[in-house]
């Protein structure tokens, strides 16, 4: 067992309790954390939401799949002492890089600037899918950090997953490289319904503004359907907490963006009654082998 800053990095004996907590639950919801532009809050919107699902007694896993440039850790303040870069050369299990970073909230953790990692090849997904099978049930909700962009990776992880979250801010470029994402998603995917959380939205306004935007021009061009999740409000309290390396929810769990993550976080377990599961990690990552194959 390893000790990093406060998380528990997964043992055997912890791994086999977790394991037979877990019989009989359905498969994991596996919701991709998105974008077209870089920076507009993918990490920490993960991060905070899975706490907030997390405080309403679901069980939560973080996967970190920007893989070029992994932050979920740095966000939550610790050096993981093994990686997916470990699982990938075969050093390590995916059980054995689990991190709990706190009851309830485990975590995936990428490996930093390893170029590799970026475009995966066969054999790597291959062995990636055998791995998660064992935690076919073990968590409620997997959410998972995405890259920004339209890279092949980013579009996998996003058609794999059961739910697409595109994050944007109101800021015209952020709402045009989301248009762009969502076309290829369209295009190269048959994606046909995304949820979109409007970011950084400035205190008086609601986000659907920059929303409208993005729609309007899906509705016109695009065979998709965009659905307003809720906005996240601008707020130095984030500033704050990711210079910190300490999640919003935790340090100022009543902040305005705090308030607004856990909305959004009702919103999203709120679904789960209409939902048909679509098979969880299992289907996730054998989906992204089909689609890389
Ligand atoms: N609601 C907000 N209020 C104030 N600042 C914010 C807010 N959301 C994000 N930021 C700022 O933007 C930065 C980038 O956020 P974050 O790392 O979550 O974006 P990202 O989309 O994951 O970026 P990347 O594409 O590089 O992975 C944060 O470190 C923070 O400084
Ligand atoms: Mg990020």
């Amino acid at each position: 067992m390893y000790l990093i800053a406060g998380c528990v990095q997964n043992s055997p004996r912890r791994y086999a309790k977790i394991m037979s907590s877990s019989i009989g639950h359905k498969p994991a919801k596996v919701i991709s954390v998105t974008s077209g532009k870089g920076g507009v809050g993918k990490t920490h919107t993960t991060i905070n939401l899975g706490l907030a699902l997390c405080s309403m007694g679901k069980r939560v896993l973080l996967l970190d799949a920007d893989l070029g440039l992994a932050n979920i850790n740095i966000m939550l303040g610790f050096k993981p002492a093994a990686t997916l870069h470990d699982v990938l050369s075969g050093g390590a299990a995916i059980r054995d890089i689990l991190v709990r970073y706190t009851d309830g909230l485990d975590v995936i953790p990428a490996a930093s600037g390893i170029p590799e990692m970026v475009s995966l090849g066969e054999d790597e997904k291959a062995s990636l899918i055998s791995g998660f099978d064992e935690f076919a049930t073990d968590y409620d909700y997997v959410l998972v950090d995405t890259a920004a962009g339209i890279g092949d990776s980013v579009l996998y992880f996003n058609a794999a997953a059961e739910q697409v979250l595109v994050v944007i801010d109101p800021e015209p470029t952020s709402i045009t490289d989301a248009y762009a994402l969502i076309k290829v998603m369209a295009a190269q995917w048959s994606s046909k319904e995304f949820d979109v959380i409007v970011n950084r939205v400035p205190v008086g306004s609601d986000g659907r503004g920059p929303f409208a935007k993005l729609a309007a021009a899906a509705g016109k061009f695009l065979p998709v359907s965009l659905n307003y999740m809720g906005a996240i409000a601008e707020d130095d309290s984030l500033v704050d907490a990711v210079m910190k390396q300490t999640p919003l929810l935790k340090l100022y769990p009543n902040a305005r963006a705090s308030r607004d993550i856990y909305r959004l976080a009702k919103k999203i377990s709120a679904n789960e009654g209409s939902r048909t599961p679509k098979g969880g990690l299992q289907f996730f990552f054998r989906s992204l082998l089909e689609q890389g194959a």
